[in-house]
């Protein structure tokens, strides 16, 4: 990475943010919504080599799953179609692509309702969002260009002021109701972004690629990931248990383990709790309040 031109996307983003500010005394450009126009793939490629970088870090993506519903080509276009321009460019070019995909692919995989998803297991995407990332993936494969995938999960993180910031808003919904819903039937891996960023930087320093799972150790229910925020900020309203109605078919276990970073010795992720109990502590103190202690 040392003295290597950096291409970022979609650095406005809950994770693109985070890469920008961890990359600030690097050499690190970008490209402006025009440039990434799908529709002129030529003029795109042309603009990626342009910027002459060696790594590429894709983070724009198209994340409304509810909405690629009814908008599926929108969210093909950003999360297939793009992706697979960066890699033909970046197969062209040389450069190293990087690429962030989703646990919620795994999808119907034969361990649904078992143990978090291994790296190893299938894709079966359910929803039209997950689709559109697992196609991402396969386009990066195919254009056989260097790469480095992770499939990410539950994103909390960044900036209190991110319009995304699940946590935060948890807090600010806790501080206002006496009683909050949350779903107990779905299951995942509640990941800080700036632990997939450490974690990424880690990959690119080892020159190690492939596609991986890159989520926080542990799996839990979105209830149970709520009473953890909030107990961490002390509060503690009633919570009552609630199936979510989505127009998204999104799979019920979205938790994943990070086996091919274990096997390889490379897994920086700390656990689910830890990594919230430490997000909740530096929002509070940023506050200048005091977190919780049990
Ligand atoms: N959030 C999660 O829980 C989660 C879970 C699994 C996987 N992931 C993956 O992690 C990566 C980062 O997610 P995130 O939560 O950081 O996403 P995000 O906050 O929604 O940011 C997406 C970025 O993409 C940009 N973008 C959207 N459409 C674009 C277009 N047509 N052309 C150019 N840029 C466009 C957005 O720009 P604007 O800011 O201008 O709109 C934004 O900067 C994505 O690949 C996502 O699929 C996220």
């Amino acid at each position: 990475m040392t003295g290597s031109r950096i291409l970022l996307l979609g650095a406005g983003g809950m994770l693109g943010s985070r890469f920008a500010l961890a990359l600030a005394d690097k050499d690190v450009v970008t490209l402006s919504r025009g440039q990434l126009e799908v529709k002129r793939p030529r003029e795109l490629m042309n603009a990626v080599a342009r910027t002459q970088a060696s790594v590429i870090i894709n983070c724009a993506a198209d994340t409304d799953v509810e909405g690629a519903e009814a908008n599926p080509a929108s969210s093909f276009a950003i999360n297939a179609i793009l992706p697979s321009l960066l890699a033909q460019a970046a197969a062209e070019s040389g450069a190293m692509l990087v690429h962030f995909s989703s646990t919620g692919c795994y999808g119907r995989s034969s361990d649904e309702n078992a143990a978090p998803h291994s790296d190893f297991a299938s894709l079966a995407p359910t929803t039209v969002h997950h689709k559109s990332k697992a196609a991402g993936e396969t386009a990066i494969r195919e254009a056989a260009c260097r790469h480095l995938i992770l499939r990410l999960g539950w994103l909390y993180g960044g900036s209190a002021a991110h319009r995304k910031n699940f946590v935060r808003a948890r807090i600010a919904e806790a501080r206002q109701k006496t009683e909050l819903a949350s779903d107990p039937y779905q299951i995942g891996s509640p990941t800080n972004v700036d632990d997939v960023v450490v974690q990424t930087l880690a990959l690119l320093e080892a020159r190690i690629g492939g596609t991986f799972n890159c989520v926080a150790t542990g799996a839990v229910s979105r209830f149970d990931y709520v009473r953890h925020i909030l107990r961490s900020a002390g509060l503690f309203p009633r919570l009552v248990p609630t199936r979510f109605q989505r127009l998204a078919p999104v799979s019920e276990n979205e938790a994943a383990i990070n086996d091919k970073l274990n096997l390889l010795g490379l897994n920086k992720m700390p656990t689910w709790d830890e990594g919230v109990s430490a997000y909740v502590a530096s929002l509070l103190a940023d506050e200048g309040h005091q977190p919780n202690v049990e």
